[in-house]
């Protein structure tokens, strides 16, 4: 994201937003220079690289696989997660060689390349600690985003690389912790790279760079959706679980402090893109949503619908739409709406076209010459750090989250929301647990429901 981010000429930079997010920053305690003392891996070609997974769930897995499987000696070295069973199942997966969901181009088995003895797995929410301080030069961060900014700060203050999961926090302390955090990284050549994979994506690459060149002409609007189906998570029983913390941690996607809810979670890959076309973030949203179909207690305090209208400095106004109810109109897509053209981006095909003109369409890509992005990520961050080549995508990442945490703040309340409001917010949704003692911000009532936001009536700033 890096040489595909330039600096924006808009009226309202992201630069600009990095500064003023950068200042707010700059009180938080993590940040004293005294406490970066270690130094990064010194990025030898042909050294061998230790790896920490933290979050060892279905993406973790994937990611994990995917870092095992960059050119070069690479070795899975230390592994953590909240609980045990999942840890066990990841590494069991890995082992065999199952999870190979995201890649469809690797087969050879990864055995030789995992070297976790049980005194090496650690478990419970301070694993994290345990794992970045186990000797490895990466960390691999993919448990729910509330955690994202405590694990990814440790992990710059023990001096490591990392590989992180979207979106990168659920609130703007969240996003201030993360940029605060990169900053430092960057300062200490610590490289960076954030799982929004279309910026690894061929063909998004090459409508961007298209939409450089002028295709659209001006940009006069941009629409993006994730409407779909309900996501791969289904509820935890509270019965197996033995503690109000633990519940909520099993069951993170339906909790909007763990998860951002799904307009963070999945939404934000399109966002993403709007933001990438535009070379900016919006400065204000107004929006609605709310719990139609997923009503249940069962499904934490999340909505399963946002309709956001986004406006960037120049006027620019971004539709934006999120969905997760069976049955209904599904589209994983974004558009930008020119004076000359149009573009039509999503995973299996960009195109560009006028009317009924087509201009451009994405090559598609056939059998082994495919390689998914979910390994080019890693590519790319591998090889930064073995030839030490700059290399930080935390930023761009940083506003994306705050965009979708933007239009989350404007469908919760019902109002039109400022992103100077939002992002200079002292609401705080989570808590750095360390350990299953502590409560979790948010309670629920003496039936077990938590409280779900009402539009016009629930106060966000
Ligand atoms: N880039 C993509 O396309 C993509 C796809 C899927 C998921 N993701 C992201 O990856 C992240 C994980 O999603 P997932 O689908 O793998 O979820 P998951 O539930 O399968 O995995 C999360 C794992 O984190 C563990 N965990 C919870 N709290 C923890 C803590 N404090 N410390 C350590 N481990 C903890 C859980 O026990 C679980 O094993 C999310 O941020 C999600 O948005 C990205």
């Amino acid at each position: 994201m890096t040489d595909t981010h330039p600096i924006t000429n808009s009226t309202r930079t992201r630069r600009a937003f990095i500064k003023t997010a950068g200042g707010l920053a700059a009180g938080a305690a993590w940040c004293r220079p005294e406490t970066f003392f270690r130094t990064a891996h010194a990025g030898h070609v042909d050294e061998t690289l230790k790896v920490a997974l933290i979050g060892c769930g279905g993406r973790g897995t994937g990611a994990a696989v995917q870092a095992l499987s960059t050119d070069g000696p690479v070795t899975l070295w230390a592994m953590a997660d909240a609980f045990g069973d999942r840890l066990e199942l990841s590494l069991r997966g890995m082992r065999q060689g199952l999870p190979k969901r995201y890649d469809r181009q690797k087969t050879r088995s990864l055995a030789d390349r995992i070297d976790v003895p049980p005194e090496r797995r650690f478990v419970g929410l301070d694993a994290y600690r345990r794992a970045i301080d186990s000797g490895v030069d990466v960390v691999l961060i993919a448990a729910p985003p509330g955690f994202r900014p405590q694990h990814f700060e440790y992990a710059v203050r023990a001096g490591k690389h990392v590989f992180m999961e979207k979106p990168l926090a659920t609130d703007a302390h969240g996003v201030r912790r993360i940029l605060a955090a990169a900053k430092e990284a960057k300062k200490r050549r610590l490289k960076v790279g954030v799982g929004l994979q279309r910026h690894h994506q061929q063909s998004y690459l090459d409508a961007m760079q298209r939409i450089r060149d002028g295709a659209l002409g001006e940009i006069v609007a941009l629409r993006c959706y994730w409407n779909g189906g309900p996501p791969a998570k289904t509820p935890f029983a509270r019965a197996r679980t033995s503690s109000e913390l633990e519940y909520q941690v099993r069951n993170w996607y339906f909790f909007d402090w763990l998860s951002g809810d799904h307009i963070c979670e999945q939404h934000i890959h399109n966002l993403d893109v709007c933001n990438w076309i535009m070379q900016s973030h919006p400065v204000s949203a107004q929006g609605m949503g709310g719990r139609q179909v997923r009503t249940g207690k069962e499904y934490g305090n999340i909505f399963d619908h946002h309709a956001v209208e986004f406006t960037y400095a120049d006027g620019t106004k971004m539709f934006s739409q999120c969905r997760q109810i069976p049955g209904c109109w599904r589209s994983i897509t974004e558009h930008a709406h020119g004076t000359k053209a149009v573009a039509d981006l999503s995973n299996s095909t960009c195109r560009i076209h006028s009317g009924d003109r087509q201009l451009w369409r994405s090559k598609r890509w056939r059998g082994k010459r495919y390689v998914t992005p979910y390994q080019v990520e890693h590519d790319v961050l591998f090889d930064a750090i073995r030839r030490d080549k700059e290399f930080n995508e935390a930023e761009d990442a940083a506003i994306s989250t705050m965009t979708a945490i933007l239009g989350r703040l404007a469908t919760y309340s019902g109002q039109q929301v400022k992103w100077d409001d939002a992002i200079a917010s002292e609401k705080r949704l989570t808590c750095d647990a360390e350990d299953w003692s502590a409560r979790p911000p948010l309670e629920p009532d003496s039936t077990g429901a938590y409280p779900i936001a009402i539009p016009g009536v629930t106060e966000v700033l």
